[in-house]
């Protein structure tokens, strides 16, 4: 499926990411992450049920995200706006589109942070996502551990 989305006056297109797009993707993946997945993680989500998007300027690959469903609830595993997009709202577009993109059956989109990515937790709520817990020591950090918090959005109504 592919979709158009129109954005601060450039058109950009919604589609499911392919193996094809795995080298630009890990490409923006280790440029934008502090801890960046693998060729193996995403082939990983590539090869289950997992919804793997790109949103992408002409030919040039600019966010993706990834998300799974089961149940009636959807997690959001990663998402990235490439670094010289950042901040052009390119992060909320996608966020949007993806939870409209969901069954009438999910209703509630999940995710987990680290507790020091202010940006992304700011985009978060944002987007009326609630804070509704910590995993103390979650993540490997530089300096030992850390923490994430989980968030939630409600999509239903
Ligand atoms: C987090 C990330 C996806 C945000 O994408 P983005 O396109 O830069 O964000 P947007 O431009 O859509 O920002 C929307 C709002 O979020 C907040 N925000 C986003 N980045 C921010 C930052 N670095 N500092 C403070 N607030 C920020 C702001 O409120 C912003 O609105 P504003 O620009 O009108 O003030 C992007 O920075 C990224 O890919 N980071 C690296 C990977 C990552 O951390 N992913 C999330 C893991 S959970």
């Amino acid at each position: 499926m592919v979709r158009w989305l129109h954005h601060r006056q450039h058109d950009y297109q919604l589609r499911a990411m392919s193996s094809d797009d795995l080298d630009s993707v890990l490409t923006l993946e280790e440029e934008a992450q502090r801890y960046p997945w693998s060729r193996a993680d995403f082939d990983a989500s590539l090869n289950s049920f997992h919804q793997c998007w790109v949103l992408q300027s002409d030919q040039h690959l600019v966010a993706y995200a990834i998300t799974s469903t089961a149940a009636d609830e959807a997690d959001l595993l990663n998402i990235t706006v490439a670094r010289g997009y950042q901040r052009q709202g390119l992060g909320r577009l996608l966020l949007k589109a993806i939870s409209q993109s969901f069954h009438s059956s999910i209703q509630t989109l999940f995710l987990e942070v680290r507790a020091s990515n202010h940006g992304a937790i700011a985009l978060y709520h944002q987007l009326n996502f609630n804070e509704l817990g910590i995993r103390p020591n979650y993540y490997p950090a530089k300096k030992g551990r850390e923490d994430a918090i989980i968030m939630g959005l409600s999509l239903c109504g």
